[in-house]
């Protein structure tokens, strides 16, 4: 049966080139050129495995020939035909790995059929190898990726428990604490009232009970809104309003200085005031845990077309710019006593608000965290 395979010979004699073709045309597709030019130019359009090439040949010899070759298709196997005078090009050639194996002539025709056959025999098994080597590599890159992919649902699925966890904890010690911290609130509002004649050490001492309540108002929302979805309820708000009752229940320690521009124009908001507070209470509580000795903590807000902008700025430690998606992460903190919700539960409450969260931070220079809050109320999904 005829070979399909193709076959290309090259001898500048063509008595030889004919005795060639003839022998081998009837078990190969047998292409054939009688010098290396036009050799390479059949190589540009046909798909050839095996080469036989005389050496010596004028203009282009068989060696530079099978050089240029390479170029154009890498992987074909050649025979090299040489005179007995030309042994040691043929031995270079087969050492340099461009020449599978060379012939002399005159050649016998037996021998060079062995040698063609083997020859094919070869490309194929190295065409295997290859098929095989790209296949390995290919199910490696697979492997990699399905073992880090892997390696992100376990992490996923730790987080999910640490939360499930948080959640069951929280929800029930949070309902516990609610309760009374509000009655001391309360306590402490009637006391001030109370006492006419308070020092300034009784009013100081009236605000940090404030202070620490609203503190630890923050943590159990945190946590409980982490444990169950509390949809915001939406009432026509002040901003500023928030801002400034928050800011004057809020302790600042002596070293951190505070600065406030409030922009006057801004028309009454559709916010839930209680997350509100919470949004402001948790970051500027970091900002305050962001600065060691002094430092300045800027609250800003300003009508910016269709939103209304809401800044706070500190001149604190800042975050590497590598951890900064990490801080919307639940349970994410670089605090000793932190429990990392915080930033979470911002963002999901901006979020609930229509609203966006955009972090700018740089090491030891400050931090900024800008929220924007549509002008007009969203619809809420469910
Ligand atoms: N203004 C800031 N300056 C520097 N780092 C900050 C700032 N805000 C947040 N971070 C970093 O992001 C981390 C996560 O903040 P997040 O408020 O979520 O948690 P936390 O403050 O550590 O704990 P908590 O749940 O008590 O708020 C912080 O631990 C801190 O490393
Ligand atoms: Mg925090």
């Amino acid at each position: 049966m005829k070979n399909i395979q193709p076959l290309l010979i090259v001898d500048d004699e063509i008595r030889v080139l004919d005795v060639l073709i003839k022998t081998f045309e009837s078990d190969y597709v047998v292409l054939s050129a009688n010098n290396g030019f036009d050799a390479l130019e059949i190589l540009r359009h046909s798909p050839v495995k095996v080469i036989i090439t005389d050496e010596r040949m004028p203009k282009m010899s068989g060696m530079a020939f099978l050089k240029e070759a390479k170029l154009i298709i890498p992987h074909t196997v050649n025979i090299i035909l040489t005179a007995y005078t030309d042994l040691s090009v043929a031995i270079d050639a087969i050492n340099s790995g461009i020449v599978y194996r060379y012939l002399v002539k005159p050649w016998d025709t037996d021998e060079l059929r062995i040698t063609i056959r083997q020859a094919f025999e070869r490309f194929d098994l190295l065409n295997d190898n290859k098929n095989l080597t790209e296949e390995l590599l290919s199910k490696n890159r697979e492997l990699e990726r399905n073992i880090l992919e892997l390696k992100e649902t376990q992490d996923k699925l730790v987080r999910t428990e640490k939360l499930a966890v948080v959640g069951q904890l929280t929800a029930s010690i949070g309902h516990e604490l609610r309760n009374p911290l509000s009655r001391i609130k309360t306590a402490a509002a009637l006391m001030k009232n109370e006492i006419r004649e308070a020092t300034s050490e009784t009013d100081e001492l009236l605000k940090i009970v404030d202070n620490e309540v609203m503190i630890s108002t923050k943590i159990i929302n945190d946590l409980l809104d982490f444990s169950r979805e509390r949809k915001p309820s939406l009432k026509p708000c002040i901003l500023n309003e928030i801002i400034n009752g928050t800011l004057t229940r809020l302790r600042f320690p002596d070293y951190i200085h505070v600065e406030q521009e409030l922009d006057e124009t801004i028309p009454e908001l559709y916010l839930d005031d209680g997350q509100i507070q919470q949004i402001l209470v948790n970051l500027i509580l970091n900002s305050i845990q962001s600065i060691d000795d002094s430092g300045k903590i800027y609250v800003k807000t300003m009508l910016n077309k269709e939103f209304v902008d809401l800044t706070i700025k500190d001149t604190g430690c800042g975050i590497p710019q590598s951890d900064l998606e990490k801080m919307f992460e639940p349970l994410y903190t670089t605090k000793p006593k932190g429990i990392g919700l915080g930033m979470s539960i911002v963002k999901m409450l901006v979020e609930r608000h229509g609203g966006t969260i955009q972090v700018h931070s740089r090491e030891n220079i400050g931090t900024t965290v800008t929220i924007k809050f549509p002008l007009k109320p969203i619809i809420l999904e469910n």
